[in-house]
């Protein structure tokens, strides 16, 4: 099966750990971080996750993509190419966001205006968007990740 995985929360919710711990090894990693010297970043991003996905290697899109627009284009994009779609959706608390990202230093903090306007246009996926698989991913005792598979009802119930 070849995969592609739309990483879905706010900045400091815990992505990029997560893609470190459970998608590193399978997965190619294409985020907008890695591109902050490209002229036209989107084209780009495209272009790597066709590329992957073309050459049969799983790819994960490590962006906030807390909007509807953003993942329909990715959504599209992998299906195009015959890729399974799958959500992960970091569940994470803006407080805990801002404490995170106050904690971090260099150009992984990003300011808090950033992350105000990401909860702000944040809207949970669904499976009505198209997606094949959703997962619910919660940071458990310990640090280590929780996925759970969606439940739609829980999920609008916050
Ligand atoms: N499972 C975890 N348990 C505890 N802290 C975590 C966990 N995952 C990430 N963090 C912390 O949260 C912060 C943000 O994580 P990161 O993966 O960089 O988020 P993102 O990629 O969404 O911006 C990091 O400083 C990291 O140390
Ligand atoms: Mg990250």
């Amino acid at each position: 099966m070849i995969e592609l995985a739309i990483l879905i929360g706010l900045q400091a919710s815990g992505k990029s750990s997560f893609y470190r711990r459970h998608l590193a090894v399978t997965h190619a990693l294409v985020s907008k971080d890695l591109l902050r010297n490209n002229r036209r970043p989107a084209r780009r991003q495209t272009q790597l996750v066709t590329e992957n996905l073309t050459a049969g290697r799983s790819v994960a899109v490590d962006n906030t993509n807390v909007t509807v627009e953003l993942r329909k284009e990715l959504i599209d994009l992998g299906h195009s190419l015959g890729a399974t779609v799958t959500g992960y959706y970091l569940a994470a608390k803006l407080a805990d966001c801002l404490t995170r990202n106050a904690e971090r230093t260099g150009k992984n903090r990003v300011p808090d205006v950033g992350l105000f306007a990401a909860v702000k246009a944040l809207v949970r996926p669904a499976y009505s968007e198209g997606f094949d698989r959703l997962f619910f991913v919660g940071i458990a005792d310990g640090g280590a990740f929780d996925v759970r598979p969606w439940v739609e009802e829980e999920a609008s119930r916050g």
